[in-house]
């Protein structure tokens, strides 16, 4: 017995030895980055790791050792956020615009908190941060010596790559704006084109963060901004090589798409099980995702999706930012909040109404779910063409919604099983992999923390510049070597025919003056 105990003991000794303090550090206006960052957090917190999870969408945990601290976004940061929610736009510009006036307005936030100042006395192992435009949280990694780890929610896109050195592969991978699997000549032309316009993005975003940087990282104390980009150990990116587009990756990229979805999916809510157990038809479950508000959708709009669900023998489950609401027929159930993936999950789930955030795109592949989409803005709508490329979804707008449009492409998916077959045969290749995403990212977490950062694993393109990285300037040495020989070499062939045509010359006047002579 003693034995016994004295080997407990060990062990939880060791174990405790191996615990370590994880800061996730999430400052952004945008919910879903946190549901992602949580979904790690918590899966390295159930691995017995001390987790802090800072953002400003906290909830309450059942985990002692995760703790979930509140940031408070001041009014600056919701006002740029609402104007770029409710001006629905493809213009890069004008996002680029709001979303740097955010980064601006979170650095005053988060650093000139009280609570950041008081977590910043405490001592943490590593630091995982989003890829969100907050690039100017690498101080930090100074400031508590610690390896970071960058987790980025969208899919690869030319920042992802830069920001950690993976090669571009401009002739392969469709820019996200393309949204297309298949590039012809011109599609890679305004390929091409479109990095360019990246490159040239990333060194203004770059602007920016350095000055954001510069304010709470004074050069005095800190190393610069450029020095601390290249300390980013690894960066997690939510995307996978089935998703359409194969690329070459180097060690420190790790796709962990997925990895917010259960393996196993949690028990419903009583209500929420008995609705769906009891849809002898099916259900089609609606969301719009958690970044729009319901409200912001027109009255005769919501009217129109109501009447169309009252002509189905489908139940429908609805999130919706009031349960009550007006014209709702009983095959309706709304509710505030609702467990999407879990409720993704249940059998009887025929057809998902998505606003095609990344977020729901993901869940609706993993679990094989057809989506009638509505896309809003942002990269929804490059979701959508994505998806409906592959065929699995069909994407509607909005604002040109009619009752008879949305009734029939309502029926087209749940009865046309060239949708559901198509998303169900995808679910199948995403899923086999060797190690589930979650597990994948927990991994390589715990890798950095156990080697104190992966300097080793650090492709060398980093400390080059973009001359460099592209051998530009060894091309370009090259061609000036060839073009040199070629001078050399005209120029001695020059003095050589010459001298060699004055000798021939000169003997033929020294012949015919001889002959003259004669
Ligand atoms: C860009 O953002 C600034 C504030 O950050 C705002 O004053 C300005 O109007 C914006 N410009 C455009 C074209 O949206
Ligand atoms: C980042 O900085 C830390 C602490 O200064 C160091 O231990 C680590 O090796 C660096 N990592 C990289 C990838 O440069
Ligand atoms: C089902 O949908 C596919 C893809 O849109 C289409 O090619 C096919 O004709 C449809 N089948 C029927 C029976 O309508």
């Amino acid at each position: 017995m003693k034995a016994l105990a004295a080997i407990l003991i060990v062990f939880i000794s060791l174990n405790s030895l191996q615990a370590s303090r994880i800061l996730f550090l999430f400052p952004t206006p945008s919910k879903s980055h946190v549901i992602i960052a949580r979904a790690l957090s918590t899966a390295l917190a159930e691995k017995g790791h001390d987790v802090t999870l800072m953002s400003s969408f906290t909830t309450k945990s059942q985990l002692k050792n995760h703790r979930e601290i509140f940031i408070e976004l001041g009014e600056g940061t919701y006002q740029q956020m609402n104007h770029l929610m409710s001006n629905p736009t493809r213009n890069f510009y004008k996002m680029m615009n709001a979303t740097i006036g955010i980064s601006y307005e979170i650095g005053k936030d988060l650093m000139e908190s009280k609570i950041m100042n008081d977590v910043m006395k405490e001592k943490f192992d590593l630091m995982v941060i989003g890829m969100a435009f907050t690039n100017f949280l690498l101080g930090l990694t100074q400031h508590f010596n610690c390896p970071v780890i960058m987790l980025s929610v969208q899919r690869h896109m030319s920042f992802t790559n830069l920001i950690i050195g993976n090669p571009l592969s401009v002739n392969t991978a469709p820019h996200i704006y393309i949204a297309k699997h298949d590039m012809n000549f011109i599609d890679r032309v305004k390929n091409f084109v479109m990095y360019g316009g990246d490159l040239l993005m990333y060194e203004i975003v770059n602007y920016h963060q350095r000055v954001i940087y510069d304010t709470y990282f004074p050069s005095t104390k800190f190393r610069s901004y450029d020095e601390a980009l290249k300390n980013l150990s690894l960066i997690l990116v939510n995307d996978h090589y089935t998703e359409g587009v194969v690329r070459p990756n180097i060690p420190t990229v790790v796709d962990i798409r997925g990895m917010h979805i259960k393996t196993v999916p949690d028990q419903l809510p009583n209500d929420i099980e008995k609705f769906l157990n009891e849809a002898k038809e099916g259900v089609i479950y609606f969301s719009l995702g958690t970044n729009v508000r319901a409200d912001s959708i027109p009255q005769e709009k919501l009217q129109i999706l109501l009447s169309v669900f009252s002509k189905l023998p489908q139940r429908v489950l609805m999130k919706w930012e009031t349960e009550n609401v007006a014209g709702k027929s009983d095959n309706v159930l709304i509710k505030t909040w609702l467990p999407q993936a879990d409720i993704l999950a249940h059998p009887n789930v025929k057809l998902f109404i998505s606003h095609c955030g990344l977020g729901g795109i993901v869940e609706s592949q993993y679990l094989g779910v057809p989506i009638l989409g509505l896309p809003m803005f942002g990269d929804q709508m490059m979701n959508a063409d994505l998806a409906e490329q592959e065929g699995w979804i069909i994407q509607m707008d909005l604002e040109t919604l009619n009752e008879e449009e949305f009734y029939k492409n309502i029926q087209e998916l749940l009865y046309n099983e060239t949708y559901a077959s198509t998303v169900k045969g995808f679910s199948r290749l995403f899923r086999d992999r060797p190690l589930s995403p979650k597990d994948t990212a927990v991994y390589w977490t715990e890798y950095v923390i156990n080697h104190r950062g992966a300097k080793h694993m650090q492709y060398k393109a980093i400390h080059q510049n973009f001359w460099q990285r592209n051998s530009l300037d060894v091309i370009g040495f090259l061609l000036l070597s060839l073009w040199t020989i070629y001078q050399m070499m005209k120029y001695v062939w020059k003095k050589l025919i010459k001298k060699i045509i004055q000798k021939i010359i000169r003997k033929g006047t020294k012949k015919s003056e001889k002959r003259k002579k004669l």
